[in-house]
């Protein structure tokens, strides 16, 4: 793909790219836009490196991508005044990280985030890397047979797999069926969608087939061939899309310190 505007350095054939010769923090042009966005459905998760976002270009940048997803589940770590804004930050006193687990993100609302923009201005060396993985890859590593029996079902998707016990007690944690099969709107390419993040259920068959089915897929997920993996630098940015990968924060740097922000990209409703 020939990009204008930017320079794109693939990390893996299916997955990944490190892209160079754009600054972020301040506004970008049309072209830039379409450039990167043409990276983003080329390569469904896009690097970048020494960007100095603070909160407002961080959600001017998001912008030019739609608006800005506010899911409710995360309440509890939003920035004060900065609603838009969600707190990615793991320390010596952490019990938990922000997916630790291969999901999707907000999968369980009823239009999850079309993308997701993550800024990291403090990171453990070594460690804390994010794994990617293609589920246009994964999607296409099924047997034809598989391909067939999974299209046309529904998953249900629930918040209370991963936000369950974290979040406040008698908060509403959303619910929603999706399509396993999903088709991206961008490419029009096939990408498998339940992930263990959220996933619960396959909608219409029997509950032991569904399990079994569901930790098939969750392992087929995780292929390494389908994977790039993100060492991350100080300020650094990663930008996934969340119709098209799945990524998995990996929790190997504790007690040391990982810390920034992320914010969401409004998407439409999975088909
Ligand atoms: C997330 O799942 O959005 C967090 C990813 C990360 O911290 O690398």
């Amino acid at each position: 793909m020939n990009y204008r505007s930017i320079e794109v350095t693939p990390l893996t054939p299916h997955i990944g790219a490190e892209i160079s010769g754009v600054d972020l923090t301040r506004p970008l042009s049309a072209g830039q836009v379409a450039d990167l966005k043409q990276a983003l459905a080329d390569h469904l998760a896009i690097f970048f490196r020494d960007q100095h976002l603070d909160f407002e270009s961080h959600k001017i940048l998001a912008n030019h991508f739609g608006g800005i997803h506010i899911a409710p589940s995360t309440a509890p770590w939003r920035v004060p005044g900065h609603p838009e804004i969600t707190t990615i930050h793991a320390d010596k006193d952490s019990t938990f990280v922000a997916g630790e687990d291969w999901h999707s993100d907000m999968s369980c609302d009823p239009e999850p985030p079309l993308g997701s923009i993550l800024y990291l201005h403090t990171v453990p060396e070594p460690g804390g890397d994010t794994v990617f993985s293609s589920m246009y890859a994964a999607y296409d590593g099924l047997s034809g047979r598989m391909k067939t029996y999974l299209e046309g079902l529904s998953g249900t998707h629930d918040a209370v797999v991963g936000f369950g016990g974290i979040t406040p007690d008698g908060m509403k944690l959303p619910r929603s069926s999706h399509p396993v099969i999903r088709t991206h709107p961008v490419t029009g390419r096939k990408a498998l969608y339940v992930n263990k993040g959220f996933t619960v259920r396959i909608e219409g068959i029997p509950k032991d087939e569904s399990a079994g089915l569901l930790a098939f897929l969750f392992q087929h997920v995780g292929r390494p061939e389908y994977q790039c993996r993100f060492h991350w630098r100080p300020h650094s940015i990663a930008f996934w899309d969340n119709r098209s990968c799945q990524h998995s924060a990996i929790w190997d740097y504790f007690p040391h310190t990982r810390s920034g922000y992320r914010v969401q990209i409004l998407g439409d409703k999975p088909y």
